[in-house]
């Protein structure tokens, strides 16, 4: 009997965008019913790969054969029937349409002439909610309406509406809670007993351990290993293979216990509070402190961050910002006052995708930059560069526009936007998602930097040890209660862990 040959066979694919080479050569090889791993650094070209393999994007040069024979993928369309679907990491739901019409959105007419019935869309769209484990999404809400969590779950039902025998995930689970990516990896070992193969990018390499069978690593648009054992491979070969050098995932040191106790409190939040999203959360931030919220998505950490920023109202309670109180709701008056904050969601929050990374950039700091009523562009785009270099920020071009950026370089423009502000009280809402191995420990570096000259730093992340190994004082949140406060060097993850779930206060 013949060997059955492989599902997927990339080979010497190439596609180059004006300016950048994003894929030099690139061979990819899946077989059916394996998980295989993407790994590269941020820009390493790991999306626009995967957007070839969906037929969103046409390769300059390069073959691909499925099932053995050649093929064209030369629309999405072509590539949804061959069984391939891709969740990309912008997820790409109309947030206007509901639950079930994004589901089967781009299916064929029914005889009835009708896209798909309401009824049959709605029935289908439930079954296949629950069999990814999430019942409770309601086929008939818009999908504006639902977490990133959840939309992600809707745009996963729109992948298995098809037939599929290869399904991509661009960073799933960079949105999704400790216990969301449990079911996550619920879901592919289903699929992958069913024989169909998952290609899987993601940045945390527990996770690629946990699921993944083999690897393939990009570097600069040209894979630099592939195919190598996803389980016994070591950490350290393989972020030397993306980095080409040897990086050490260590967090910065803490300045000495008690050098901050003497300084004002530079934010202090009274009671804050918004009905039916947290209950009154009592806060003081010194300036050289990095405080960090722990908890699930949906705990209220988000909620919390942009209350004190003023982009939400708070219900009673009150900001204070070096003594004076914030006008509530208000998020000019905390500008004003030296507040920053770096959102979730980037894309739809934060960034002006057609404009360039220098405009991205020091957009909130304009006024800076005016000189008797005109804009110093020189002055502009150099102070913007210092600030996206201390980012390594990828490509190095202030010209760029922010919408051709990688992910995770589109999160490093907003964080530089914040650097060049220069304010009094960052709001970081998870700094580090989407952003590779290589480059987390020089963003850490960079936040505790500026907490050492005297920012102080309010943190949410899902991440536990990030929170844990940055912060030096942590507040454990769980259905919109502080829970548990205390030093980071006397929490660990297993604690942590235990206070999201089950919330029994100890203080
Ligand atoms: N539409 C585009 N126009 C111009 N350049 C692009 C476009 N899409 C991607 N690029 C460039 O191609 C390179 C590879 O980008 P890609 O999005 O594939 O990286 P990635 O490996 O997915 O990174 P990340 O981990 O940050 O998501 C980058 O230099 C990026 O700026
Ligand atoms: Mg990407």
């Amino acid at each position: 009997m013949a060997p059955e040959p492989p599902l997927l066979t990339m080979s010497g694919i190439t596609k180059s965008f004006p300016g950048v080479r994003a894929l030099d050569g690139v061979d990819l090889e899946v077989q059916a019913g394996e998980v295989h791993c993407l790994l590269g650094q941020n820009g390493a070209g790991k999306s626009t790969l995967i957007k070839v393999l969906a037929g969103a994007h046409q390769p300059d040069d390069g073959a691909i054969t499925w099932r053995g024979e050649p093929v064209q993928l030369s629309s999405p369309i072509t590539a949804m029937r061959l069984g391939i679907a891709t969740i990309y990491q912008e997820l790409d739901l109309v947030e206007g349409l509901s639950v079930a019409e994004n589901v089967f959105l781009g299916h064929e007419p029914t005889s009835a002439g009708f896209v798909v019935r309401t009824r049959e869309a709605r029935q289908g769209a439930a079954a296949l909610l629950e069999r990814l484990g999430h019942p409770e999404i309601d086929p008939a809400r818009a999908v504006g309406d639902l977490s990133a969590a959840h939309q992600q779950i809707v745009s996963m039902a729109r992948a298995l509406s098809h037939d599929v025998r290869l399904i991509v995930m661009d960073e799933p689970s960079a949105a999704l809670d400790p216990d969301e990516v449990d079911n996550l990896f619920r879901i592919v070992d289903g699929l992958t007993a069913d024989g169909v193969a998952v290609v899987y990018i993601s940045h945390r390499l527990e996770e690629i351990r946990r699921i993944g069978d083999r690897v393939t690593v990009l570097k600069d648009g040209r894979a630099v290993a592939v195919g190598l054992p996803a389980k016994s491979t070591p950490t350290r070969d393989v972020v030397a293979l993306m980095t080409g050098r040897n990086v050490e995932y260590v967090f910065p040191d803490r300045p000495a216990p008690g050098s901050q106790d003497t300084a004002e409190p530079v934010l202090v939040v009274e009671g804050l509070c918004r009905e039916g999203e947290f209950e009154p959360v009592d806060l003081e931030l010194r300036p050289g402190e990095i405080v960090g919220l722990a908890g699930l998505v949906g705990s209220g950490r988000s909620e919390i961050l942009e209350t004190v920023f003023g982009a939400r109202k708070p219900t009673a309670g009150r900001v204070l910002v070096a003594g004076a109180p914030l006008r509530p709701g208000s998020v000019r008056a905390a500008v004003a006052a030296g507040v920053g904050l770096a959102p979730e969601e980037r894309k739809a929050q934060a960034l002006l995708l057609t404009e360039s990374v220098t405009r991205n950039v020091s957009v909130s700091s304009l006024s800076r930059f005016a000189r008797a009523g005109w804009l110093d562009r020189g002055a502009e785009r150099k102070a913007a560069r210092a600030a996206t270099r201390e980012l390594s920020l990828r490509p190095d071009n202030p010209d760029a526009a922010v919408r051709t950026l990688s992910g995770g370089n589109q999160q490093k423009a907003v964080l530089a936007r914040w650097l060049l502000r220069g304010c009094r009280v960052l709001l970081l809402d998870e700094p580090t998602r989407g952003v590779d191995v290589g480059a987390r420990a020089e963003l850490y570096a960079v936040i505790r930097r500026l907490a050492d000259e005297g920012l102080a730093v309010l943190l949410v992340s899902s991440e536990v040890p990030e929170v844990l190994g940055l912060a030096d004082r942590v507040l454990v949140l769980r259905e919109g209660r502080v829970v548990h406060t205390a030093d980071a060097r006397e929490l660990d993850e297993h604690r942590v862990l235990d206070l999201v779930m089950e919330g029994s206060p100890t203080s």
